[in-house]
């Protein structure tokens, strides 16, 4: 038998074993979900949990549009509410928090679940290639508290160094002496060691504790840290060098996401609206290069809403600088690839990505030295236990409130890195757990390990206790980026990694491994009979085990993120080509925008990016109220007029919508709606993904059957009148947005009548003069694309906005002859398809997106 046959049959056993491991995965989520309802209504916290500001309900304009609910996001929601003049929108795509994401112990099963972005990186021949079609996972939050409701949890500040460093680049007021002062603000430090301690705050949003289980078995590798000659310190004090059980955002053991520490407490404010399940499409630029609104859908219905003082981008790393872009910031040639008209010339949007990398399946074997039964680390097979879930949910405590992936953590100096100068230039992650202990349930699921890779290096050691150290590398050289792969707000974006560009970074990494090495022959985890995996990579057995060859193949194949993209829309001086913000954070070359969240760090840093991300929000809030204290002109008057209307609606305060709902859940269909990956093929309720948001044809394709002239790009239109020429049509009467939104009848489709493509929207006002800025040709401008009257009449035009549900839907278009002649919005062609079939095709015009259906 040939080796590769042996692969093959190891890989069935392993990937069948697996599968029929997801329903009672499931099944264990959803007794959880049960558990919690019943006998955590702390967990529940029904009450302070933030409301959705109903759609119709909301104004037409706001001092201050955030973008993203995330650890930035919600940190300015809270900051700027402050001052009850000003009124705020949150805008977040994704959902409230499910109650199950405070669970530490369910850190990993919330990766690809329904409130994760689930990115990945492009394929690459250098790293990653252990993963499913070598591309690497990239999580992100989708959900209030954006990642910070998905994450690890650890609380790191980052080296002092990284904060004087950007200083030193010109980022005037972030040195670390000026910035400190934020990150206590937002600390509720409840470690009592630590409490009174100038490093550290006490009461402000974001608490920190240390996880409230440990398992045995990481006491034993803080042992062997000391024997090896390292301290146990604060990692977040005075200096960096040394081992640390870990601190975390967390209260009372559980999850403390910038959710529930900034925006619980304040959601009820009158000035502070927040909207869930909207997707903010672009940022709206007048032609005097000011942002004066945002245009974002919800349940598929457009608003444009704009913002009299500042919108304010805070969609994390990965999409605030797709949102430039899709807006026309970004590099020009670029914007022009994708078709997209580029209003500022800003090379460096989307550019150098950094992120923290580590060398994953650094597992090893140890024996347990009870012989009780007991676990040393962390076995999900006796976590699922009933007496777990009782003392979970009536004891308040036990091992679902561990967080396996690195209860301790240290920072080191390589050979590379002078121990002097207090810089470490590795993190390690200490986790009381390795891949084989989740029976593939999870931790591989997560990071995308390939069938054959988890089979091969975990297959044969399936529960033996175990631990890992993994090395991460705190200052990459290497630099990635991130583009559009096409004008269409809902494609992910192209994210080039490219880790180990820099062949330094792949050296430091493997001195790393080296010192995990030297940690584990310390006599505190030789006692245990600590011991490397003996199963080697697949892709790398033909190297000798522990060799430099062997590490780098390790480190190539098994590369992790660990989630920490950041620089896309890095901050730097007026003289630096490739900043996107200033030192105040906002954008360069555009009036009245901002960004504010991972994306501005101009250098990665030596860190988790949570606490850091928080500590940019605070000092930003503080910024955006120097700014305005010191006078400026708002755009646009905002029209209060509805304020009374709003007084009426707080007084009745059931009129914010409830996310959570009162009374039994539905926690079957919760549950399974929230993990549609373990649910896959057993329940009919799960949650479909996004469907298909992709145009129904190319566009290049478009281009070429219909003949248009190369001038003619069809995404330009996508980007065109509805945006500039509502403000062009504002200037003239600024009321008419608001007489439109009265007056034009609302309507929406539950479901494209062309198909299953979710690509149809509500009307917008609509407006037949042409976006001066796109290149139309004669045929286009005698033939304009948006018509004043939108053609689909709902009955019910009254102001009750809320008779959505009444919309009628069109039926489709063979059966509607008259829709085919308005012309406005709908062209037909015959033509004869290769196989002698006629076909009708139809461009549909719409929301100013192009639309072919083929009959
Ligand atoms: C799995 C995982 C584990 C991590 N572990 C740790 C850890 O242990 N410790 C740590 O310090 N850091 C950790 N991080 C990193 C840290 O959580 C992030 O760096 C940080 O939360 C990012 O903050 P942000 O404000 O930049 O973006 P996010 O918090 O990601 O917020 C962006 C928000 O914007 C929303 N959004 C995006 N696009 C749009 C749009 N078009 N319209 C409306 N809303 C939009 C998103 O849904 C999201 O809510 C982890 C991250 C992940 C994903
Ligand atoms: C097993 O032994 C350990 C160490 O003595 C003890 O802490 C644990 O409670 C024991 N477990 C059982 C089930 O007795
Ligand atoms: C399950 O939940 C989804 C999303 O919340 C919802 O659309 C669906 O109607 C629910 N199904 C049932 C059977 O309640
Ligand atoms: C979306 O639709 C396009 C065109 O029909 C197709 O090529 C693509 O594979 C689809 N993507 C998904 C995720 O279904
Ligand atoms: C087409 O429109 C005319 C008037 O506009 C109407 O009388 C006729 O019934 C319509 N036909 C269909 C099939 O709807």
């Amino acid at each position: 038998m040939s080796t590769h046959t042996q692969y093959s049959i190891k890989t069935a056993v392993s990937s069948t074993r697996i599968l029929f491991g997801l329903l009672p995965g499931l099944g264990a989520l959803i007794l959880l979900r049960m558990a919690i309802h019943l006998y955590r209504p702390d967990i529940e916290d029904a009450e302070h949990r933030v409301r959705d500001y109903p759609f119709e309900n909301l104004y037409d304009c706001y001092d201050f549009i955030i973008v993203g609910a995330g650890s930035a996001g919600a940190v300015l929601a809270n900051r700027l509410s402050e001052n009850p003049n000003w009124n705020i929108l949150l805008l977040e795509a994704g959902q409230d928090e499910n109650v199950l994401a405070d669970i530490p112990v369910l850190f990993p099963a919330l990766q690809t679940s329904a409130i994760d972005w689930q990115f990945v990186t492009e394929p690459s021949d250098e790293y990653c290639l252990s993963m499913v079609d070598t591309r690497c996972k990239w999580p992100r939050g989708r959900v209030l508290g954006g990642s910070s409701t998905l994450n690890a949890m650890l609380y790191i500040r980052g080296n002092k160094r990284d904060y004087d460093n950007w200083a030193n680049m010109g980022n005037i007021g972030w040195s670390y002496d000026e910035i400190i002062k934020y990150f206590v603000k937002s600390e509720d430090m409840r470690i009592p060691e630590y409490q009174n301690n100038p490093y550290h705050g006490v009461g402000g949003p974001i608490s920190i504790e240390h996880f409230a289980y440990e398992q045995p078995i990481t006491g034993k590798i803080l042992e062997a840290s000391q024997q090896l000659g390292y301290k146990i310190i604060d990692a977040n004090g005075p200096s960096q060098t040394g081992f640390t059980r870990s601190h975390a955002t967390l209260r009372d053991g559980l999850r403390c996401s910038t959710a529930k520490g900034y925006l619980r407490p304040v959601s009820k404010r009158r000035n502070l609206h927040i909207s869930v399940h909207s997707l903010v499409e672009k940022i709206l630029i007048d032609e005097n290069r000011r942002a004066y609104g945002v245009k974002f859908v919800k349940r598929e219905q457009t608003k444009i809403i704009k913002a009299s003082r500042e919108v304010i981008l805070s969609a994390g790393s990965i999409q605030s600088p797709q949102l430039l872009m899709l807006s026309g910031i970004g590099d020009s040639e670029h914007l022009k690839e994708v078709g997209i008209y580029p209003i500022v010339n800003l090379p460096g949007v989307g550019k150098n990505l950094q992120d923290h990398v580590a060398m994953g399946g650094h597992s090893f074997l140890f024996d347990n030295p009870y012989n009780n039964g007991t676990d040393y680390c962390f076995n999900l097979n006796s976590v699922w236990s009933l007496g777990n879930l009782i003392d979970f949910a009536i004891n308040k405590k036990g091992s679902l409130y561990s967080m396996m992936e690195a209860e301790a953590m240290a920072f080191v100096n390589t050979k590379y890195q002078d121990p002097v100068e207090d810089y470490p230039d590795i993190q390690l992650f200490i986790a009381p757990t390795s891949d084989n202990m989740d029976g593939g349930l999870f931790g591989k699921r997560a990071n995308g390990l390939t069938d054959e890779t988890y089979a091969e290096l975990y297959e044969d050691i399936l529960f033996e206790p175990s631990f890992s150290i993994v090395p991460l590398l705190l200052r990459p050289k290497s630099r990635g980026y991130i583009k559009l792969k096409d004008g269409n707000p809902f494609s992910p974006p192209r994210i080039y990694a490219n880790y180990f560009e820099d062949p330094q970074d792949l050296k430091i990494l493997i001195e790393g491994a080296r010192i995990v090495q030297a940690l584990v022959q310390q006599p505190a985890l030789q006692a245990l009979n600590a011991r490397p995996n003996p199963h080697r990579n697949p892709g790398c057995t033909q190297h000798e085990l522990m060799s430099d060859e062997h590490l780098e193949c390790q480190a190539r194949h098994h590369s992790l993120t660990i989630y920490h993209p950041v620089g896309t829309c890095a901050m730097g001086s007026i003289d630096n080509h490739n900043a996107v913000v200033d030192p105040r954070l906002r954008v360069y070359g555009v009036k009245g925008l901002r960004v504010v969240d991972g994306s501005i760090m101009p250098t990665i840093v030596s860190g988790n990016t949570n606490a850091p991300i928080i500590m940019i929000g605070e000092k930003a809030a503080d910024m955006i109220k120097e700014d305005w204290m010191q006078g400026g002109i708002d755009i646009i008057q905002c029209d209060r007029k509805y304020k009374q209307n709003e007084e009426a609606i707080e007084a009745d305060s059931p009129n914010r919508i409830r996310l959570s709902q009162l009374g039994a859940p539905d926690i079957l269909n919760e549950t399974a709606s929230l993990f549609p990956e373990l649910s896959k093929g057993f329940l009919p309720t799960t949650n479909k993904r996004r469907s298909n948001t992709t145009l129904l044809t190319s566009l290049d394709n478009n281009r070429k059957k219909t003949s248009l002239p190369n001038s003619y790009n069809p995404i330009d239109h996508y980007h065109s009148s509805d945006v500039l020429n509502t403000y062009d049509e504002d200037r003239k009467n600024p009321k008419i947005l608001q007489s439109y939104s009265n007056k034009i009848p609302q309507y929406s489709f539950k479901s494209n009548p062309f198909g299953n493509t979710n690509i149809m929207k509500n009307s917008m006002p609509v407006y037949s003069s042409i976006n001066p800025f796109t290149e139309l040709t004669e045929r286009d401008k005698v033939r304009p694309f948006y018509a004043r009257k939108p053609y689909y009449k709902h009955k019910h035009q009254s102001n009750n906005h809320k008779s959505f549900s009444n919309i009628r839907k069109p039926q489709n278009v063979q059966n509607r002859p008259n829709e085919s002649k308005k012309k406005i919005y709908f062209k037909t062609e015959e033509v004869i398809s290769p196989k002698g079939r006629k076909e009708c095709k139809i461009w549909l015009y719409y929301d100013g997106m192009k639309y072919k259906v083929t009959i």
